[in-house]
């Protein structure tokens, strides 16, 4: 193979070094050559349908490719943009094309309109920053796309989604998004990918599944392992439940264990969409650690955070003490009222007695012939 391909520029004297072969063989020989490497470029190698330009430093992916070219890698290369430009020429019967590690930024508008046939285009290991809407043409039909580490922070999610939401990946059944900071999925980020089955957002910072972000394409894989989830929330359990057929890969997530999980853990224990459902553990509570998630029970589930409800129930507990307090106060009171009601006659008549002293005592005072005597008296 590797005669073949380089044969066709500099190595000629290769060919015909090998004259000592019989006349057929080497009549054989020159005809696969020349079929094979007709247009070859510099730096590549080209055998049957597939052409080769890889860790070659190129800076633009080369042109004159062979019109039959099916398989085309460009990888490890030095190539920052690709535009309307890179494929000058009509190759209608590629359907691979590899341009992974490039450190490729942006992807312009029409790049692929020479690439009628076009099914798998990985684009992995770049660093995309602006990516055209119009990058795919209307009725292409890409089934492929791998985006795996093309992104390299999360500021680039709107060229993300200006890919995906262009409208036009119609076909589109896989799509390989892993290993891109993503955090947060815009709810509509799939909505007009119809035809997804396989999704991988493997190690991607994912900390939430919001509302209908999965709902629309058919997915059958979805792979969300090494993420930041700590728990999943109804509506996305309800996503899968409505997609029976749908297996689920959720390992290396920091599940936290508390009282918030235990839909999810009903959910694990009892689905069989998790193919991994063994390997999922606590990363929460310290108490739970490194637990196997389906070995937890309910009533290990706790909410420690959860200081309004402790007010609430001592509170609770505050007014019954009080108003227990309060039942008893009166039962005394109901049980003495017979001491009580003497206890009050005896004041009264104390009272009635001290006053009737000093009404005793005026009397006398007034009386100017018993003056002296009461003077006396109170000595
Ligand atoms: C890659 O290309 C850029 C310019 O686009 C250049 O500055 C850089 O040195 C190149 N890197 C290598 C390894 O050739
Ligand atoms: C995407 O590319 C990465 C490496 O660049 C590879 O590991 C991964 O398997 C590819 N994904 C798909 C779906 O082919
Ligand atoms: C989730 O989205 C659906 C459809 O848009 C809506 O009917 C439902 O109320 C939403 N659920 C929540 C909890 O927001
Ligand atoms: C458990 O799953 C079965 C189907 O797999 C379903 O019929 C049943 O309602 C589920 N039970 C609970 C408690 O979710
Ligand atoms: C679970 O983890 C073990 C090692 O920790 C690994 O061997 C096994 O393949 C994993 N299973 C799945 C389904 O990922």
């Amino acid at each position: 193979m590797r005669l073949l391909s380089t044969s066709c520029g500099r190595d000629r004297g290769e060919i015909r070094a090998r004259s000592h072969m019989s006349g057929v063989m080497h009549f054989l020989f020159l005809l696969a050559a020349v079929l094979s490497c007709h247009g070859c470029p510099d730096k590549c190698l080209c055998f049957s349908q597939t052409v080769k330009c890889q860790n070659q430093d190129l800076d633009a992916i080369p042109h004159s490719l062979p019109a039959n070219t099916k398989f085309l890698f460009v990888t490890g290369n030095n190539i920052s943009h690709i535009s309307v430009d890179s494929f000058p020429t009509h190759l209608q019967m590629l359907t691979d094309l590899y341009l992974s590690g490039n450190e490729i930024e942006s992807v312009d508008a029409m790049v692929f309109d020479n690439l009628p046939n076009l099914v798998r285009l990985d684009l992995s290991n770049n660093n995309i920053q602006t990516f055209s809407g119009r990058a795919f043409p209307l009725d292409n039909k890409v089934q492929l796309l791998n985006l795996s580490r093309s992104f390299h922070s999360h500021s680039f999610m709107d060229v993300v989604l200006s890919v995906l939401q262009s409208g036009n990946l119609l076909k589109l059944t896989v799509l390989d998004l892993s290993n891109n900071d993503l955090v947060i999925l815009p709810d509509n980020i799939f909505a007009s990918l119809s035809s997804l089955v396989d999704l991988s957002l493997q190690n991607s910072a994912i900390i939430s599944i919001q509302n209908g972000t999965l709902r629309a394409p058919p997915l059958l894989d979805l792979d969300l392992r090494y993420n930041s989830l700590r728990d999943l929330p109804a509506t996305a359990l309800e996503e899968f439940r409505l997609k029976p057929a749908l297996r689920i890969q959720l390992a290396g997530n920091p599940w936290r264990c508390d009282c918030f999980i235990d839909n999810m853990l009903l959910w694990l224990k009892n689905s069989t969409q998790v193919i991994d459902v063994q390997n999922q553990t606590c990363a929460e509570p310290e108490a739970l650690r490194r637990q196997p998630l389906l070995q937890v029970e309910q009533s290990q589930l706790k909410c420690s955070g959860d200081m309004d409800g402790v007010l609430e129930t001592s509170y609770v507990f505050l007014g019954l003490v009080l108003a227990l307090i309060g039942v008893i106060f009166l039962l005394v009171l109901y049980l003495n009222r017979k001491g009580i009601k003497r206890w009050m006659y005896n004041i009264r008549d104390a009272c009635r007695d001290h006053m009737e002293g000093y009404h005793y005592r005026y009397e006398i005072n007034s009386d100017p012939r018993l003056a002296n005597l009461s003077i006396n008296s109170d000595v």
